[in-house]
């Protein structure tokens, strides 16, 4: 038995070794009964320092369960694909090991590459070969079951998009069809640990929509880690999110889980039915949540930003402003809640500044609305630079106080 499976780190406290508690949520309760079936990957201590002496990774703490996925996610440069060239053995550690399926994934690498998969960052294709071809012979290297061979190749095909250009010769493969063969390459002859750097770059929005149908559909009986810089995707696909800045990890949870600990609360939207926003809106807006704050307004529509602690108010709210929306003329309002931009930009601006600090011009006028709206820079940095994506679903209704609160939203038009 390897030293990173004797069972004597409990792997919630592995994991967070490095963080700030409050930057920590443990996995679900359900994963206890795959820690005992020794279903997940544990990367412990894991450290790399390139020969020019650089300190690309400096100790890594994970864990990765099968069934789910787990998004990597970082600014360029923090040592995503580093961790997975290492987990692959493309490149050598430094320091640390790793355990998966009761193997030990360093020292017993043979074995464990006969269940893994790897997509890298940079496309690796015998130009001259198929997509099908190519599935041929990784199902093969693989060890892949033969009977199930040409089925598997073709779902393979149909579920990732490579119907027409399955006989192409892979140097004629557009950049984005060349990333799907890479990802089913990966996925092919039974992976069960299966390693996706960036596997959407490059490709169109309907293809990423695709992908992640079929990874949802994949993960099933696998663990698969997955990196990208779409913070829609790691938000749709990442059953549990890991940010990494300068080679370290920064938090790890759910999605939610990091939108309440990083996020500012939620943006509510109004749609006027004219040009100028009634005067009188404000100061509604304000006897019901404190610290309100205008965030933009643009064309015909007018966002401000509600603190997370103000959700209470929500139900009074919507109640008393649905009587209003004609006197303040307005057509329409939504709720929606912080998107993981804006908490990848906070983690990187509140943690790691010295690769994300905040240009000087922005600062200036940062520290001028800072005094007026008491809110911390960070905050306001995030605010700033926030999105606009109205998703009905992010509103939980048990956070509006409110089995009706969702109901009784407007939507937008
Ligand atoms: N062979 C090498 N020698 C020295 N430094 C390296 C080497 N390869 C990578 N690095 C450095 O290690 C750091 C991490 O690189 P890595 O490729 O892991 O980042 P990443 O998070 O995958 O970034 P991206 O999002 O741009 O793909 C970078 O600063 C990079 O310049
Ligand atoms: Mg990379």
């Amino acid at each position: 038995m390897s030293e990173a499976d004797d069972g004597e780190d409990s792997i919630d406290v592995l994991e967070s070794l490095n963080l700030l508690p409050e930057n920590y949520e443990a996995a679900s309760a359900n994963t206890k009964r795959l820690q005992q079936q020794g279903k997940f990957l544990k990367i412990k201590d894991l450290k790399k320092t390139y020969d020019s002496g650089f300190v690309a990774v400096k100790g890594v703490n994970l864990a990765m369960y099968e069934g789910q996925i787990f998004a990597l996610l970082g600014h360029n440069g923090a040592g995503k694909s580093t961790v997975i060239s290492m987990l692959t053995g493309l490149i050598e550690r430094s320091e640390g090991n790793a355990t998966l399926y009761h193997k030990d994934l360093f020292e017993e690498m043979e074995s464990v590459r006969e269940f893994m998969g790897v997509c890298p960052q940079h496309d690796v294709l015998f130009d001259m070969l198929t997509p099908r071809e190519h599935l041929d012979i990784f199902y093969d290297f693989k060890g892949g079951d033969p009977a199930r061979k040409q089925s598997e190749i073709d779902s393979l095909i149909s579920d990732v998009g490579l119907t027409i250009d399955k006989d192409k010769n892979a140097h004629t493969l557009s950049g984005g069809n060349r990333r799907k063969l890479s990802v089913s390459i990966a996925l092919c002859g039974g992976s069960k640990i299966v390693l996706l750097d960036e596997p959407t770059s490059g490709m169109d929005l309907g293809a990423r929509r695709g992908l992640w149908d079929m990874l949802k559909a994949y993960k099933r009986d696998r663990i698969i880690v997955l990196t990208t810089h779409y913070m829609d995707e790691a938000d749709v696909l990442g059953d549990r999110i890991g940010i990494m800045a300068s080679g370290q990890l920064m938090c790890i949870g759910s999605s939610l889980f990091l939108k309440n600990r990083f996020g500012l609360g939620y943006k509510l939207t109004l749609v006027k039915k004219h040009a100028l926003l009634s005067p009188n809106v404000e100061p509604f807006l304000q006897t019901y949540f404190a610290g309100v704050l205008k965030q933009s307004e643009v064309r015909g529509e007018v966002s401000f930003v509600i603190p997370r602690n103000q959700t209470s108010s929500f139900r009074p709210f919507f109640e008393a402003f649905d009587t209003k929306l004609n006197d303040f003329d307005i057509k329409s309002y939504g709720v929606s809640m912080t998107t993981l931009e804006e908490v990848f930009l906070k983690i990187n601006q509140e943690l790691a500044p010295e690769v994300f600090g905040t240009p000087e011009k922005d600062k200036t006028s940062d520290r001028n609305t800072l005094k007026e709206s008491g809110l911390t820079a960070d905050s306001k940095l995030a605010l700033s630079i926030g999105h606009s994506t109205f998703r009905t679903t992010d509103l939980s209704v048990s956070e509006l106080g409110s089995p009706n609160g969702v109901s009784q939203r407007k939507r937008m038009s």
